[in-house]
């Protein structure tokens, strides 16, 4: 059979034969099909993306960040008390802490800050070891985008990006100001921390704003003043004894911490003067506590761990969903730039008012204490 095609330049018989026009007839559906299947390919990829785009999204929504802290060393109390209640924080606000210890090793510090960096923590919460050389933790922090907030312990001459502590300088005057008023004319032993701690420097910074009035006065006087290597009872111990060796006279001591009171507290019994001399303390060790119901340490200084380890976590959680964490009341100047801070207060325990402090506010069980 033949057939007339109308091209569209006017009407051109053309023929074919009926197994040509069969061909064509036979193609064109298979081709249709092949398009077909093409297309409902197409529309499957399509839908398999935008699945897989949706799963993105929503686990990219539920994506923990992970705050990493890094923290100096255990051997002292309360930085286990740091740790744990840090922790549950970051958890309970949907976070995942990663923590490092240097074991007082700033350089095995900085080692950690690159671990945690390349194991993906989105801020860096640091405890620094050494107040200048964890300046380098910043920057290597700074290099990859990634804020840090110095915890409890200022790091200094560098861009830090946040500061949470306590009011330190208030914490040395706290301590003077209980001594004196007991002994407002007397020998005084000062037992700072190490330099490598700003801390250190605060806490005597507060003491001498209490004694320097008395001191020229003439009503106190200062038979000894050092700074210690670490804050560890070894150090006051030799402190403290090498004096007790040559002098007799000391009516009052304070030291940075209550390791080194406790230090204190083993040379004055080698001298048969504990219980016999002030002493002042900090942190409200289980042990300084029991120092204290003995009559061998006056004070020791409670720290709000528990609201220093919250708000830090905090402030870490909203920087990592990239907000400015919002109740930073003070800012401390850290030799380099005005640091955006939070400042706590802390209080005295005395032999008065355990009960009513740390044991009260579940810092130190009642039995740790009282058998
Ligand atoms: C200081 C801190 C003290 C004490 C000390 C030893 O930085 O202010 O509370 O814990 O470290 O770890």
């Amino acid at each position: 059979m033949k057939r007339a095609v109308n091209s569209s330049k006017g009407v051109n018989n053309i023929t074919h034969n009926d197994n040509e026009i069969e061909d064509v007839t036979m193609v064109t559906p298979i081709c249709f099909d092949a398009l077909k299947n093409k297309g409902i390919v197409i529309k499957d990829i399509v839908i398999a993306l935008t699945w897989i785009m949706m799963i993105f999204v929503i686990v990219g929504c539920n994506t923990k960040p992970k705050v990493g802290f890094l923290m100096d060393s255990l051997e002292i109390e309360r930085w286990n008390k740091d740790k744990a209640l840090f922790i549950e924080k970051v958890q309970d606000l949907g976070g995942i802490p990663l923590v490092e210890v240097a074991d007082s090793d700033a350089d095995k510090q900085l080692q950690q800050a690159q671990k945690l960096i390349d194991e993906g923590v989105e801020v860096l919460v640091v405890v620094p070891v050494d107040l200048e050389k964890a300046g380098e933790i910043v920057k290597l922090a700074h290099q990859n985008y990634i804020p840090v907030i110095s915890y409890d312990r200022l790091i200094k001459d560098c861009n830090l990006d946040y500061y949470i502590s306590t009011d330190n300088i208030n914490i040395g005057e706290l301590q003077a100001n209980y001594l004196t008023k007991i002994s407002p004319i007397g020998n005084y032993i000062l037992v700072s921390g190490p330099t490598s701690d700003y801390n250190a420097y605060l806490l005597h910074l507060g003491w001498m704003n209490v004694l320097q009035p008395l001191i020229d006065k003439g009503d106190v006087n200062i038979v000894l003043d050092e700074f210690s290597q670490f804050w560890l009872p070894d150090e006051a111990y030799r402190i403290v004894g090498n004096y007790l060796k040559e002098n007799n006279d000391v009516d009052a001591i304070i030291c940075g911490n209550d390791a080194l009171a406790s230090g204190a507290i083993a040379a004055l019994k080698e001298h048969q003067k504990n219980g016999g001399v002030l002493l002042a303390g900090q942190d409200a060790d289980i042990q300084a506590v029991r120092n204290i119901v003995a009559g061998d340490q006056t004070i020791t200084i409670y720290k709000p761990i528990e609201s220093l380890a919250f708000a830090a976590a905090n402030a870490a959680i909203k920087i990592s969903e990239g907000e400015a964490p919002s109740n930073m009341n003070i800012t401390v100047n850290n030799g380099k730039r005005l640091v955006p801070a939070i400042l706590l207060q802390a209080s005295i325990v005395n032999s008065q008012n355990i009960k009513m402090t740390v044991i009260q506010e579940g810092y130190i069980g009642e039995k740790d204490i009282f058998n």
